[in-house]
C-alpha cells in the first residue's frame, strides 16, 4: 500500500529524498528479509546473504557509473569529511604539495585538514565573489610538483557545479562530488579519485563512496594507522570492519532504482528538466527572485535564490512550509533559500514549487 498521499515536498539539502519505492521496499522487507527470519540490521556482515547485497551494490555502480576495471570501489565510513582527512594522510607528506581549488566551504575543509600533513596551495578560489562561480579553466595551472589536484564538483552551499573539469595531465585529480555524485553520466577515468557522501544522490547517510584508480592508491603512505589507510579496505573487499551494512542495502537498492529508471543519461535528462523549472521562475521573475550562483555555474542539485526583500522572503519560506515544501531555508552561511533537487526528488515536486513560486510572486508583488 502506498504511503505518497503523506508525503511532503523534500528538497532537503543532506540527508535528502529517497525513491518512496526504495522506502517501501525497505519497509517489505525490513523484518523479514527474503524469507531469512531477520533483518538485515541483525545479520552477520560475513553471512552469504548479507555477502551478496554487498557485491550487487559494488557490481551495480561499476555498471552504472561505467567504472573502469583498474579503479577500486570502496564503502567507508566518516562521511565525505573523513576523507578530507584520510586523503593528505595517505598521499601528502610534510614538504610535499597539493592544490585546492576553492569553490566553497566544504573546499576550505579539505583544505585545512591537507595542511596537517603537507604544504596544501590555494590554486584558484571564487572566495571574493561570495562562491557565485566556478573558476574559469584558464586561471587554473597545474604544477607538475603537485602530489594532486582537489576540486568540489558541486557546491551544496552555494548551488554551483563544475560543467567541465581542468585536464591535470599527469597529475592525479580528486574530485568531492558528495552532491552530484551520479546525476549524470561522467567520464570516471579523468579522475583518480571521486568520493561521496551517500546521503544525497545515493542513499542514507552513513556510506562514503570513494572511486579510485589502483596505481594512484599503491603510491600512499604505509606509515599511517591501519583502518584510515585507502589499501587495507580495498583488500578487504571494504569487509575489513563491520561495514554499515542495512545503507549499504539501501545504497544498492537506490542503484536499482536508477538502473530501472534508465540509467544515468535518463537520470540526467530528469535532473535538468527538474532545475530549468525552477530557474525558469527566477529568470521569468523581473528580479523578484534573484539567483545567488552566476548563470554559467549553475548547479542542476542546488538552485539557490533570494526573494526581493527579507521580510517577503521570511514570509515566503513560512508559506512554503505550511504548504507541505520542507527544507527550502538556504545554508546558515548565505542565506536565502535553497531548493535541492537531487536524483530522488520527483519532477512533480519541482513542478509544485514552480507553481508555488509563481502564486507567491503574483499574489505579494
Ligand atoms: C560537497 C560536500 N562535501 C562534503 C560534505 C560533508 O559530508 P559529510 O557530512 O558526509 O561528512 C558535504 C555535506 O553536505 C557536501 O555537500
Amino acid at each position: 500500500m502506498s504511503q505518497s498521499n503523506q508525503r511532503t515536498y523534500n528538497f532537503n539539502a543532506g540527508p535528502s529524498a529517497l525513491p518512496l519505492e526504495v522506502l517501501e521496499k525497505a519497509q517489505l522487507e525490513l523484518v523479514n528479509f527474503q524469507g531469512s527470519g531477520m533483518s538485515i540490521m541483525e545479520m552477520s556482515h560475513r553471512s552469504e546473504t548479507y555477502e551478496e547485497i554487498h557485491n550487487e551494490a559494488i557490481s551495480l555502480l561499476r555498471k552504472l557509473f561505467a567504472i573502469p576495471n583498474d579503479y577500486e570501489v570502496l564503502f567507508l565510513q566518516g562521511g565525505a569529511s573523513l576523507q578530507f582527512t584520510m586523503i593528505p594522510m595517505n598521499f601528502l607528506q610534510i614538504d610535499k604539495k597539493a592544490s585546492y581549488i576553492m569553490t566553497g566551504v566544504w573546499s576550505e575543509k579539505a583544505y585545512k585538514e591537507a595542511k596537517l600533513f603537507g604544504e596544501p596551495v590555494v590554486n584558484a578560489s571564487t572566495k571574493e565573489n561570495q562562491y557565485r562561480n566556478i573558476p574559469s579553466l584558464e586561471d587554473i595551472h597545474i604544477d607538475l610538483d603537485d602530489t594532486y589536484v582537489h576540486i568540489t564538483s558541486n557546491n551544496t552551499i552555494y548551488g554551483t557545479q563544475w560543467t567541465e573539469f581542468p585536464d591535470t595531465g599527469e597529475v592525479p585529480l580528486i574530485a568531492d562530488m558528495s552532491s552530484d555524485i551520479m546525476s549524470k553520466p561522467l567520464d570516471v577515468s579523468k579522475f583518480d579519485m571521486i568520493y561521496a557522501g551517500a546521503q544525497k544522490n545515493l542513499g542514507p547517510s552513513g556510506v562514503t563512496v570513494v572511486i579510485a584508480r589502483k596505481e594512484f592508491l599503491a603510491k600512499a603512505n604505509t606509515d599511517i594507522p591501519t583502518i584510515l589507510k585507502y589499501s587495507t579496505h580495498a583488500d578487504s573487499n571494504s569487509l575489513y570492519n563491520t561495514p554499515p551494512t542495512f545503507g549499504i542495502y539501501m545504497l544498492g537498492e537506490v542503484l536499482k532504482w536508477i538502473e530501472k529508471n534508465g540509467g544515468l543519461t535518463a537520470i540526467a535528462k530528469q535532473n535538468e528538466e527538474k532545475a530549468n523549472l525552477i530557474y525558469d521562475v527566477i529568470d521569468n521573475s523581473k528580479d523578484f527572485y534573484t539567483g545567488h550562483a552566476s548563470k554559467e555555474s549553475r548547479s542542476l542539485m542546488n538552485i539557490t535564490f533570494r526573494v526581493t526583500d527579507e521580510e517577503l522572503e521570511k514570509q515566503f519560506l513560512s508559506e512554503a512550509k505550511e504548504a507541505g515544501f520542507i527544507g527550502l531555508t538556504g545554508h546558515r552561511s548565505v542565506g536565502g533559500c535553497r531548493a535541492s533537487t537531487y536524483n530522488s526528488v520527483p519532477l512533480d515536486t519541482c513542478n509544485a514549487l514552480s507553481e508555488f513560486m509563481i502564486a507567491f510572486q503574483t499574489k505579494h508583488q
